[in-house]
């Protein structure tokens, strides 16, 4: 798979290592915008403080990171609401590709005149995605006469597209793979991630005893919001188990690519055995990741919110059976499941072949902007914004999304109170 060899240069780890740098920019900047947003109260009671959507928050920070690393400029969203609609442009632009009718339409010349607004907003995003693809390549020649170190400092992931060649066949990507790569960026690496961050903070915000245990734990590692750095640098962010148990379940309860993602029994006359069922050729077959992830089998409570269940026996619950209670029976409070079952029915980024490449800067995006922004900010749920699935008040609340390839979800809007030991001592 030549063009998987390509793309994967640039998410390789040294990669990886060169974005940190920029993803902490973004963040320390998204931190005091919001900061700016809400004031500057002390966080007594619950006055004095607005509240705010912490969804759209997170996707301001997200595309500003992917217009960083993907193409070397920041869309700047985070710190002007210019250019904010791009935010909704996705959204409005998928939605027509879930009616099949729409879908047929849009292939054809009659699309402009019946395919409705949506056939306008997919022209508009593609347009989009394709300037910034062209400004890309503009930057790119003026920067060739850059000297080796200026230029590995701001390589970016067009960086790698562009001049990359595959190591077995020395071939690199043509103009039309270009223009689609820009487009499959812009769609996997935005709304995916942000959609990630704003279900950990759904959560949280929805059971404090668990935030409160995150916090403790983010405060326990890092003296200074500064020093939060993730794997790839000083400070091992990525090996604080609790935050990692609360990114993995809250992927887990809300997967930002919900449906199934069809695959294709290749052939006439072939037959696939998956799952001792015989498949035809032709047929096409896919796995929700939200059904999945639900299957008792794999989880047990599976609708609950269990951050739990994916701690391993050293990691303090002691047992490893997830259930929190210590006896290693597993059924303390029937809850949770060993881990190994769960991660065997974990698919949010898919595996395999074609599994998410990104998988990794997405881990990395969502635990420094979580532990950045939970360092300084204790989360208070509006009391009117409880959120249920079923009208029944004791059902498990769900962060609703739709499925649009990438789940759509709106809020959660909360209310942010400074609280953090530093900045407690400062008031001192
Ligand atoms: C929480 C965040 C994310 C989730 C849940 C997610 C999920 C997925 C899934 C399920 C697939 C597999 C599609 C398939 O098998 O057909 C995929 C593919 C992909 N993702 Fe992600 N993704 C995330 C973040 C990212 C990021 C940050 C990027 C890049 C900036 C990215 C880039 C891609 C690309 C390029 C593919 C296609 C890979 C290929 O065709 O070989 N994703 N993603």
């Amino acid at each position: 798979m030549p063009k998987r060899r390509l793309l994967s240069q640039a998410f390789s780890e040294r990669a990886l290592r060169d974005y940190e740098p920029r993803i902490c920019a973004h963040i320390e900047a998204w931190i005091e915008a919001i900061q700016n947003e809400i004031g500057n109260g002390d966080g007594d009671g619950d006055g004095g403080l607005a509240d705010i959507d912490l969804g759209q928050w997170s996707n301001y920070l997200i595309f500003d990171i992917l217009g960083d690393l993907g193409y070397g400029s920041s869309f700047g969203l985070v710190t002007t609401a210019t250019n904010r609609s791009v935010v909704d442009l996705i959204p409005k632009a998928t939605g027509g590709w879930y009616s099949p009718l729409r879908r047929i339409l849009f292939q054809t010349p009659l699309g402009a005149y019946l395919g409705g607004p949506s056939y306008h907003h997919n022209i508009q995003f593609r347009t989009f995605c394709l300037s910034k693809l062209k400004e890309r390549r503009q930057k790119d020649a003026a920067e060739k006469a850059e000297e080796p170190a200026a230029a590995a400092a701001r390589r970016v992931m067009f960086t790698h597209l562009l001049h990359g060649r595959d190591p077995e066949t020395g071939e690199g990507y043509s103009t039309g793979d270009l223009a689609c790569e820009s487009v499959l960026l812009m769609v996997a690496g935005s709304q995916s991630t942000a959609g990630g961050l704003a279900a950990i903070f759904f959560y949280l915000a929805h059971h404090p005893a668990k935030l409160a245990r995150l916090r403790a734990e983010i405060h326990g590692a890092f003296a200074r919001e500064q020093d939060i750095r993730y794997e790839y640098a000083s400070c091992a962010l990525a090996t604080l188990p609790y935050l990692r148990a609360c990114v993995n379940e809250s992927l887990r309860l809300s997967p930002p690519t919900p449906g199934h993602l069809p695959r294709d029994v290749l052939g006439p006359g072939a037959v696939a055995m998956i799952d001792g069922h015989a498949v035809p050729g032709g047929t096409t077959v896919g796995v929700s990741p939200y059904a999945l992830h639900r299957n008792p089998s794999y989880f047990r409570d599976p609708l609950g919110f269990v951050p739990e269940r994916w701690l391993a026996p050293r990691d303090g619950d002691g047992d490893g059976d997830g259930d929190g209670d210590g006896d290693g029976d597993g059924d303390g409070d029937g809850r949770g499941g060993p881990m190994v079952m769960g991660m065997v029915g974990f698919a949010a980024f898919s595996g395999g072949p074609t599994g998410c490449i990104g998988q990794q800067l997405a881990m990395v995006e969502m635990s420094l902007a979580a532990a950045r922004l939970l360092w300084r900010f204790d989360l208070r749920l509006l009391r009117r914004r409880r959120r249920r699935r079923h009208s029944d008040s004791s059902s498990p609340v769900e962060f609703v999304a739709k499925d649009r390839f990438v789940g759509q979800a709106e809020g959660p809007r909360v209310r942010l109170v400074v609280s953090c030991p530093a900045r407690r001592g400062e008031a001192d």
